[in-house]
């Protein structure tokens, strides 16, 4: 089976082609993968700004649609015009979206329909105004070309595409979607989650504990702002973070900021970051006072921002890897799946699987390729044949099809 899927939560919009054999050992193959990352744009305001996200992935969308199709071998040109009855259906989906109409209806013209049997789209959570332009967008193409909708749960998504594994041609096209052993457990760490969920069966999402304030890749944006480094700051901070920690190897001496590690020893699975955050805030803002009061410039020298950086990872990843062996334990936890954002981190990656192995060696623990740790459409495409092959999945009506900012894990794509 063929799934066209679609990415546009945030500030990436992606676009891809797969190919799934809905047998066992089900494998997937990437027939054609568009990205385009928004982050110089946003890197300037130090953060996404929701109106520029959704301009930015209306004006992407097509040239993106193209090169996905075009890319994958499957798009033929074809000479007449669309429909006037097409015209006004694409005119109705993208009221909101007035950009991609004439892109839409040159495409339309311009190619036949290609072979393809769903269109995977993220319905949240997200920014609104993001994911809407994804939604109608598969809306069009759905009606023009009649192919159903698969409604997907972003989170569903950095779940799911953890479990692809290589195949033995080590091809980063061609994939086997590794077997999950229940009870599993999910920890979601990415730019706007912080998140434990226990997964009994496929598809069957409880979170057993979250973030109560900011998240963790959030955490890292902010605190990269605060010692100059460019949005986004998660692998900036932690590059700063390896180098001051191999410093300390070679008996460099560590500029001694401590910072707290927030409810690590609570009994519950809950988060907090915010915290972390404020007292790097005034760690700074004391350290600045010491400068100007000894005549020095307020400024960081690079020993100290490698200092915080490497402090401030230590503190974050200490309360992830503790309270997620805990979970393992707790709820005897066959596989542990790590996904979004942060989840590409070197350190958390180590210090999460020494703990594992330590502490309950029977437990298998799988992390994205980097390439599809952050935002992608390729872990919507993965998410959706999951579903296929389950037989499992939600094909609501495509006008009841919305985008849902909030949506949370245990929803789905689709709130009903
Ligand atoms: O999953 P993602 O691409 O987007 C969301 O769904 O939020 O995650 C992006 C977040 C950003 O906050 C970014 O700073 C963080 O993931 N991130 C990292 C690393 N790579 C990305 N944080 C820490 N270490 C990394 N290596
Ligand atoms: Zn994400």
């Amino acid at each position: 089976m063929k799934i066209l899927s679609i990415e546009t939560s945030c500030d990436e919009t992606g676009i891809s082609l797969l190919q799934g054999n809905p047998n066992e050992p089900f494998d997937i193959k990437i027939l054609g993968n568009a990205l385009a990352s928004q982050i110089d744009l946003h890197a300037r305001y130090g953060g996404v700004f929701p109106a520029m996200a959704k301009r930015a992935h209306v004006e992407k969308f097509i040239p993106l649609l193209k090169e996905c199709l075009l890319g994958s071998g499957f798009l033929k040109e074809k000479k007449e015009d669309i429909l006037g009855e097409e015209i006004e259906v694409i005119n109705a989906l993208t009221i909101k979206e007035t950009g991609l109409k004439g892109d839409f209806i040159k495409f339309f013209s311009s190619y036949e329909k290609p072979e393809i049997d769903y269109i995977a789209v993220t319905t949240g959570p997200g920014l609104e105004p993001a994911l809407w332009v994804g939604v109608n967008a598969a809306k069009v193409i759905s009606a023009i070309w009649n192919i159903p909708i698969i409604p997907i749960n972003h989170m569903e998504g950095h779940v799911l595409v953890t479990m692809l594994q290589n195949t033995q041609t080590d091809s980063e096209k061609d994939f086997v979607l590794g077997k999950i052993n229940f009870p599993a457990l999910a920890l979601l760490v990415s730019g706007g989650h912080t998140e434990l969920v226990l997964i009994k069966d496929y598809a069957n999402f409880e979170k057993i504990g979250e973030t109560r304030d900011d998240a963790v890749g959030e955490a890292f944006d902010k605190v990269a702002r605060m010692i100059d480094l460019s949005y986004p700051g998660g692998p900036a901070v932690s590059k700063l973070a390896s180098q001051c920690r191999n410093n300390l190897v070679v008996g460099l001496p560590s500029n001694g900021v401590k910072l707290p590690r927030p409810m690590l020893h609570t009994k519950d699975y809950d988060f907090s970051f915010s915290g972390i955050k404020t007292a790097v805030l005034y760690h700074i803002r004391d350290l600045m006072g010491q400068k100007e009061k000894e005549g020095l410039e307020p400024e960081l020298s690079n020993e100290e921002k490698e200092s915080i950086a490497h402090e401030f990872e230590n503190a974050v990843v200490e309360v992830l890897v503790k309270k997620t062996t805990s979970a393992v334990l707790e709820h005897h936890i066959s596989t542990l799946i790590v996904g979004g954002g942060v989840a590409g981190n070197t350190y958390l990656k180590n210090e999460l699987t020494k703990s594992i192995n330590s502490k309950s060696p029977q437990t298998s623990i799988f992390f994205p390729k980097n390439w599809l740790a952050t935002d992608n459409s390729v872990m919507i495409g993965v998410a959706a044949f999951a579903r296929l092959v389950q037989n499992n999945y939600e094909s609501p009506e495509t006008k009841d099809i919305v985008a849902y900012g909030n949506l949370s894990i245990t929803d789905g794509g689709f709130r009903k």
